[in-house]
């Protein structure tokens, strides 16, 4: 990982960091968005150039995703992206609570066999350090195509009662968020003929 970090210049590396210390990630006061397992950076890239005034942490250990991510943001020029080449739970250790405003967690990995639940991201094990550091207010985005990830998201959010799920009626959550750009994944959801659940719960 170390290595990754070298040589990963919009980076930040929590290899100098051995003691865990929190972190301060900007050096100014806008809003920051996290995307969590970002793939090949489609949805954070497009977000991070249209919304210059936002900070944008992406966080990816799939590496082939994070150089993909680096060349589109070199070519642009964009300055206001980190990006962690690694585990969101290490970045979520040196995070100070009522840090994030805007959190995407876009096809997060299935894992359909139901003894593998329990390594889904939406679980107690993630959510349980993750949603301390939403801000007041901040939002939480879940996108997924399988039908029983939206059951145990659904289930898992219910025991956050700072937390509100937005949906408006039946067919609210089907419909893409605006400013949207669909992900790799997405594309092969549509491919494979699956449709999309578009989750978004906001903090109070
Ligand atoms: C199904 S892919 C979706 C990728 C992308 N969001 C998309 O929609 O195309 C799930 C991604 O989550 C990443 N991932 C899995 N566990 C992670 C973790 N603990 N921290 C950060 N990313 C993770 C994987 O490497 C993978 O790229």
């Amino acid at each position: 990982m170390q290595d990754v970090e070298k040589y990963c210049p919009y980076g930040i590396r929590l290899s100098e960091n051995p003691n865990r210390n929190k972190i301060k990630f900007f050096n100014n006061e806008n809003p920051v968005w996290l995307e969590i397992g970002f793939g090949s950076g489609e949805h954070l890239f497009f977000q991070a150039h249209n919304n210059p005034t936002v900070n944008f942490i992406g966080c990816e250990p799939y590496i082939n995703g994070v150089a993909t991510l680096l060349g589109k943001l070199q070519s642009q020029n964009l300055k206001n992206v980190i990006i962690y080449p690694g585990d969101v739970r290490d970045l979520m250790d040196v995070m100070d609570e009522q840090t994030l405003d805007q959190v995407f967690l876009l096809y997060p990995d299935p894992w359909p066999k139901r003894r593998h639940h329990k390594r889904r991201f939406v679980s107690k094990a993630f959510l349980d350090p993750l949603i301390p550091l939403i801000k007041t207010g901040g939002e939480l985005y879940i996108a997924t195509d399988i039908g029983d990830y939206v059951r145990q998201t659904l289930l898992s959010i219910r025991a956050y009662d700072n937390l509100l799920w937005t949906a408006e009626g039946p067919k609210s959550w089907r419909v893409p968020w605006q400013n949207w750009v669909k992900t790799r994944y997405e594309r092969k959801a549509i491919a494979a003929g699956r449709r999309s659940y578009y989750l978004t719960f906001r903090k109070f």
